[in-house]
C-alpha cells in the first residue's frame, strides 16, 4: 500500500492538494502537516497558480483529522504535544494567508483537524452524504486558539459550543444551517461545481482577491488574552484523560474519562 502523502498536483491555473491516506480514513500525519506549507509556498510563489483545492483522496474522507495513532508517540508529552499543535497552527496559516483564493471539496468524513484546515480554507463546499465533528472532548485534547477563533468566527459561539462541547457529528445539512459550509451538492455534483468555481476564481482579480482575504482575516482575527485559554491546553496535554482518549479510539472503546 502507498504511504500516506499529501500529493500536489496542477490543472492549468488550480493547484490541487490531495490527503492520501485511505486506509485511515485520510487522516493527517506528522509528514502531511509538515507537507501542507511547502506545497502552498509552492503555489503562492507560481504566478500561474491562480486558485488552490484541497480535498480527500477518493470519496469517503475529506479528512478524519490528526492520525491518532501517532499521537501515542507525537503528544507523549506537553512540550512533544505543544510542538504537534504548532505544526497543525502552521498548516493553517499558510492556507489563510496565502494571497490566492483556497477551497475545500468535502466528501465525506470532515473532522477534528480535518475540519480545522476547511476552516482555514476560503471557501467549502461539500457533498450531501459529507459529515462533520471536532470530537476533541472525546479525545481528551484541548483544542487550539487559533482553530477555536476561526470557527466562532464561522458558526457564532451558540455553535461553536455545541460543536465543542458535546463532540458530535452533523450531516451536512446540519453543516449549512451552521454556516460551517458553504453549499451542499449531490455527491455526484461536487467535483464538477468545484472545478466550474476555481476556474471563475483562477479568472477574477488577483489582487482584489488578495486585498479581500487580508481584510476578511484582519476583521475576524482574536484580539485579547489567551494565555488562561493556553495554560487550560496544556493542562489537557498532561492528563491522563489525554492518554485514555488516544488510547481508547486506537483500542475500539468508549473512552473512562476522570477530568484528571
Ligand atoms: N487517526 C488514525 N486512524 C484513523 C483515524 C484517525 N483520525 N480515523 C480513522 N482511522 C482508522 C481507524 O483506526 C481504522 O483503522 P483499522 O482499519 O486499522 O482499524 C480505519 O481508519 C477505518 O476507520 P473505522 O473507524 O473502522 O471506519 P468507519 O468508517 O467505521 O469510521 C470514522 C470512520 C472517521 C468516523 C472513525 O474512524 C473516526 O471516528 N475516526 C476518528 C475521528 C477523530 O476523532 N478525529 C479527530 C482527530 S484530531
Amino acid at each position: 500500500m502507498a504511504e500516506p502523502a499529501l500529493r500536489v498536483e496542477r490543472d492549468g491555473p488550480i493547484g490541487w492538494m490531495i490527503f492520501d491516506n485511505p486506509a485511515r480514513r485520510n487522516a493527517i500525519n506528522e509528514v502531511m502537516w509538515r507537507a501542507l506549507p511547502k506545497a502552498m509556498a509552492g503555489f503562492d510563489a507560481d504566478p500561474d497558480v491562480r486558485c488552490i483545492v484541497l480535498r480527500g483522496a477518493g470519496d469517503v474522507a475529506f479528512a478524519a483529522g490528526a492520525d491518532i495513532s501517532e499521537f501515542e508517540k507525537r503528544r507523549a508529552s506537553p512540550n512533544a504535544a505543544g510542538e504537534h499543535d504548532n505544526i497543525i497552527d502552521a498548516a493553517q496559516l499558510a492556507l489563510e494567508d496565502s494571497a490566492k483564493p483556497v477551497l475545500a471539496m468535502i466528501h465525506g468524513y470532515c473532522l477534528g483537524g480535518g475540519l480545522e484546515i476547511a476552516l482555514a480554507c476560503d471557501l467549502r463546499y461539500a457533498g450531501a452524504s459529507s459529515s462533520f465533528a471536532i470530537p476533541a472532548a472525546r479525545l481528551g485534547i484541548g483544542y487550539g486558539v487559533h482553530g477555536t477563533n476561526r470557527l466562532v468566527a464561522s458558526v457564532g459561539h451558540a455553535a461553536a459550543r455545541e460543536i465543542m462541547l458535546t463532540g458530535r457529528r452533523y450531516s451536512a445539512d446540519e453543516a449549512l444551517a451552521m454556516g460551517l459550509v458553504n453549499r451542499v451538492l449531490p455527491d455526484a455534483e461536487l467535483e464538477g461545481y468545484v472545478r466550474k468555481i476555481a476556474s471563475e476564481l483562477a479568472a477574477n482579480a488577483p489582487l482584489s482577491m488578495a486585498a479581500s482575504k487580508v481584510i476578511i482575516n484582519s476583521v475576524i482575527e482574536a484580539r485579547g488574552d489567551f494565555s488562561k485559554g493556553e495554560a487550560l491546553i496544556v493542562r489537557c496535554a498532561k492528563s491522563e484523560d489525554h492518554v485514555e482518549g488516544r488510547r481508547a479510539f486506537m483500542e475500539k472503546r468508549a473512552p473512562k474519562f476522570k477530568g484528571k
